[in-house]
């Protein structure tokens, strides 16, 4: 039998990234960035083709690359905050694998990401950025039915949960 899909969502600075790094390295499986492969195919940082390209070329980008992970198997995917916005790219991760939502306070999120220069969406008044776009996108994260609230949690007591989820769904 294939072995189902680890799918993190989230905001920006929930811990999709080291959270993926621990499930991979506890479970053996390959771990995709999505962002990353999408930032190496393209040969320009995340900034510069939002700058370049614009965000709708990006969502496109995002869209595409998800259509060919949902397809494959046994993979930690690692998402960009932003995946929730085209609902059928997390219809397209549910076929396939463990959708899991990572919230956290926007409190936590601006001390994340305070120094952070990698993020276009937050290029301004960082504090306002956060909470607007946050409140925003609240109803399309509510909407993942698995989620892990991580505020004080290391990044292993946020990936015990989902292993545990994972072994009961698999
Ligand atoms: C975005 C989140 C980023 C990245 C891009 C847009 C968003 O990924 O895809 O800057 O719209 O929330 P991370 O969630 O990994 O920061």
């Amino acid at each position: 039998m294939s072995k189902r899909n680890i799918v993190l969502v989230g905001f920006m600075g929930t811990g999709k990234t080291v959270t993926g790094r621990v499930l991979a390295k506890q479970t053996g499986m390959k771990l995709i960035d999505m962002d990353s492969i999408i930032a190496e195919r393209q040969n320009q940082t995340i900034p510069e083709i939002f700058a370049q390209k614009g965000e709708p070329a990006f969502r496109a980008m995002e869209r595409e690359l998800t259509r060919e992970l949902s397809q494959q198997n046994g993979l930690i995917i690692s998402t960009g905050g932003g995946i929730v916005l085209n609902p059928d790219n997390i219809a397209d991760f549910e076929k396939t694998g463990l959708v899991v939502c990572l919230k956290a306070s926007p409190e936590t999120i601006f001390q994340r990401l305070e120094k952070d220069t990698t993020r276009p969406l937050l290029s301004g008044d960082k504090k306002k950025q956060i909470e607007g776009l946050l409140a925003q996108r609240k109803p399309l994260y509510d909407a993942i039915k698995h989620s892990v609230h991580t505020d004080g949690l290391s990044d292993e007591q946020t990936a015990a949960p989902i292993l545990k989820l994972y072994a009961l769904e698999s």
